[in-house]
């Protein structure tokens, strides 16, 4: 595992963006996992940036997505189908048909989720898997819990979530209360793991994510057994190491 603490958010975005620049530029057909979060927003704002720039070019790269709530339409504001458009999609020349988001309503999500995991696979599984992390631990929507699956897969929120998520909605009965995500298998396939961690509400959960324990109740320690792994941390969230 690398850690990188950088002094504040700002240097932390740039960094990241740094590496994912790079991961586009030296592969063109590069597969992205990426993720929603406030945590990432930064990081997105400097690629499109860079994309303006000319400094790299998203056309040939496949993208998915980690998770998105349950029961969401892709088109209401706090879907993470919305976001991902509004944060990134929207202002790079990456290839709408090599975006992939998991849906919140299809019919069948079972049938959904296996074929979302077929669809990482023939892509030839994804380079760059860029996480945030919940302050519970959760990675993805991969909650704390007695197991943790290893496919996409529907997934109950802890209340700790459903919590910290309230404060993008009206009100938290707004919040769904189930999402559909990557599982830890699907991320701990990834080339490279990039996980952004920003502020002092992370700070417990990134100590418990580089223990040297592996548990379920902390879904990120999981990550100290994938062989590339770099932390990118700002100095709140790295106050606890
Ligand atoms: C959400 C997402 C995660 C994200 C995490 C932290 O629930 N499902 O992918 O990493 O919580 O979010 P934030 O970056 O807003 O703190």
């Amino acid at each position: 595992m690398k850690i990188f603490v950088a002094k504040d958010y700002q240097e932390m975005s740039k960094k990241a963006a740094g590496i994912v620049a790079s991961q586009v530029i030296l592969k063109n057909s590069a597969v992205l996992g990426l993720a929603t979060g406030s945590t990432p927003e930064g990081m997105y704002r400097r690629l499109v940036e860079m994309g303006r720039e000319g400094a790299v070019d998203f056309r040939g790269v496949t993208t998915f997505n980690l998770d998105e709530y349950l029961g969401l339409d892709p088109g209401h504001p706090q879907s993470y189908h919305h976001y991902m458009y509004r944060h990134l999609f929207d202002h790079i020349n990456a290839d709408p048909a090599k975006i992939h988001i998991p849906a919140g309503n299809a019919r069948d999500m079972a049938s959904y989720c296996r074929e979302y995991d077929e669809k990482i696979a023939a892509a030839g599984g994804i380079d760059l898997q860029v996480l945030g992390i919940g302050g519970n631990g959760h990675i993805g929507f991969n909650e704390p819990g007695e197991y943790l699956k290893t496919g996409t897969h529907v997934v109950d929120l802890t209340e700790e979530t459903v919590e910290a998520n309230s404060r993008f909605f009206a009100s938290r009965e707004e919040v769904p209360r189930q999402a559909v995500t990557m599982g830890m298998g699907s991320i701990m396939k990834a080339g490279r793991i990039l996980l952004l961690a920003s502020g002092k509400g992370k700070a417990r959960a990134i100590k418990d994510a580089v223990s040297g324990r592996v548990t379920t109740r902390i879904p990120a320690s999981f990550l100290q057994l994938h062989r590339d792994v770099v932390l990118i941390l700002d100095e709140e969230a790295a106050a606890l190491l």
